[in-house]
């Protein structure tokens, strides 16, 4: 980043609440999230946009966070892990997650669970090939992606 470089103002919907971000143009969306609003949900994994740790939502379509300059989100509607909660009514798929046991060390979790929620959002009634490619861009170091796998079967099934 240049030293040069002034910060600017951001506005933008988080999670349903209004923002208004002071950040350096290039900083990832990721790190903004993280650290100056506290929503730590979102992880880092590689930071180079191929195990989805970072996922987050943009307009509805699922975005590595590592990827984004946050200059780019003025005016979008952004969701993050710590939105997919219906108040204090776990979503499906986290729900399915807890009873599948689909989180081990948890890194790779809520980049899982947003790729999940977008899958059923977009296709209520996946098939074994869908959900496999539906989280094709989200990678687990732990769980083998069986319980992963069985736990997006059991949020179908449950919604
Ligand atoms: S941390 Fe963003 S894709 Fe891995
Ligand atoms: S649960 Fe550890 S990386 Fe997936």
């Amino acid at each position: 980043m240049k030293a040069t470089e002034a910060q600017i103002e951001i506005r933008c919907t988080i999670n349903s609440e209004a923002q208004t971000l002071h950040a350096y143009p290039m900083e990832r969306l990721l790190d903004v999230l993280r650290s100056q609003l506290h929503l730590t949900g979102t992880k880092e994994g590689c930071g180079e946009g191929e195990c989805g740790a970072c996922t987050v939502f943009i307009n509805g379509e699922v975005v590595n966070s590592c990827l984004l300059p946050v200059a780019q989100v003025e005016g979008a509607d952004i969701k993050t892990i710590e939105g997919v909660a219906n108040d204090e009514q776990l979503h499906a798929v986290q729900q399915a997650f807890i009873e599948c046991g689909g989180a081990q060390c948890g890194i790779c979790t809520p980049g899982m669970v947003m790729a999940a929620v977008n899958l059923l959002d977009r296709n209520p009634n996946p098939t074994e090939a869908d959900i496999r490619n539906g989280l094709a861009g989200n990678l687990c170091r732990c769980t083998g992606y069986m319980k992963i796998f069985e736990s997006v079967v059991r949020a179908k099934q449950m919604r």
